[in-house]
């Protein structure tokens, strides 16, 4: 599957430091990131997610960075979130949960070698207090298969005290469909994606067709269930299905959300939220955009015409 073939490349090469330092000094790739990364430092997150809430559609902010083996750096990602918290509750943005952050563990140093486990929930812990108070919550990315299990027994932890902190669950990993029924209960929010990491076929359903189709049977375990599902998409088909199980489930509003990616489909996003549906954008920002980036290039090839054309200049 040729599809298949560049998306494994493309993921390669995110994890390639020579051809990211390359691409991150192009003057004109600042250009191109524009469409989907918000900006570098938190007053261009703060304004971006102000003209989202301007248009009636919530965001989660995400600090750009992942896989850091450096302890400061987890440091620096942890004050991050916390100042950027305490900037969007100035700013009269998180009340209500209207606009939250994600978090990826890797980030908060989960794969330090010592105690990366313990770091990263203790930082990640501070961030949710902080979300606690700004009068909001914490949602925790997921990363690689080799992460899942330690990232939800931190969730776990985490939602001993601060039970809004939601998951992420893959609908291409096998294990999803059981992870959905455990965590479709009272007050539990997972946002379901497809998943974005490069998986072998032990773990991983490689054909697309069956990750959508294990996606609806996930979606229908958390429709069906008592908590709160945000499906993360930009599927016009997986949208529609989620619409109609909502109906069938008899669930109001706002007990389900739609959450998109910031520049992807900005008009479905838009009207969405104007169907009177919850939409939330995901606002990635932050210098860290490579990775990112080179994902969803892998998910679309027309995204890395526009990406290379830029910065090649032709
Ligand atoms: P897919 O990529 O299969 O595209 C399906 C269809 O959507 C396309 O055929 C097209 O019709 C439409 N479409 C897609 N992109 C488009 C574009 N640029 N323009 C126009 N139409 C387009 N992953 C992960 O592993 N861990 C995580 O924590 C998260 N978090 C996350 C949060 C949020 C809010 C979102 C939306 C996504 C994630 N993801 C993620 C990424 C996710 O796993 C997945 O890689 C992407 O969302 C792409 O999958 P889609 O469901 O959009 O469909």
């Amino acid at each position: 599957d040729p599809s298949a073939a560049l998306r494994q490349g493309m993921i390669g090469l995110s994890k390639n430091t020579k051809v990211r330092d390359v691409v991150e000094k192009a003057p004109v790739s600042k250009d191109v990131v524009k469409r989907f990364v918000a900006g570098t430092g938190t007053a261009d997150a703060v304004s971006a997610v102000r003209e989202l809430d301007g248009h009636g559609k919530l965001a989660t902010l995400d600090f750009l960075g992942e896989d850091t083996l450096d302890k400061a750096q987890a440091i620096h990602t942890r004050d991050t979130y916390l100042d950027l918290l305490a900037d969007l509750a100035d700013a009269g943005l998180t009340d209500g949960g209207r606009v939250e952050v994600s978090l990826k563990l890797s980030a908060l140093g989960q794969a330090l070698p010592q105690d990366g486990k313990k770091i990263s929930l203790d930082f990640a812990r501070s961030i949710c207090e902080a979300a606690a108070i700004a009068g909001t919550t914490v949602t925790l990315d997921m990363e690689d298969h080799t992460t899942t299990d330690a990232t939800l027994e931190s969730l776990a932890e985490l939602r001993k005290d601060f039970p809004t902190t939601g998951a992420v669950l893959q609908a291409y990993l096998k294990r999803t469909e059981a992870d959905c029924r455990d965590l479709a209960t009272e007050g539990s929010r997972v946002r379901l994606c497809k998943g974005a990491y490069s998986e072998p076929a032990s773990v991983a359903f490689q054909d697309k067709g069956e990750v959508d189709m294990n996606y609806v049977k996930c979606l229908r375990v958390l429709m069906e269930g008592k908590g709160y599902p945000m499906v993360a998409s930009h599927d016009p088909r997986i949208i529609e299905i989620a619409g109609s199980l909502a109906d069938k489930n008899l669930r109001a509003a706002d007990s389900f959300e739609y959450q998109m990616l910031y520049g992807i489909r900005p008009k479905e996003q838009q009207r969405l939220a104007d169907a009177g549906n919850r939409m939330r954008v995901y606002v990635p920002y932050g210098d860290e955009w490579y990775g990112y980036l080179v994902r969803r290039m892998a998910e679309r090839p027309a995204n890395t015409m526009f990406f290379l054309r830029a910065v090649t200049g032709k």
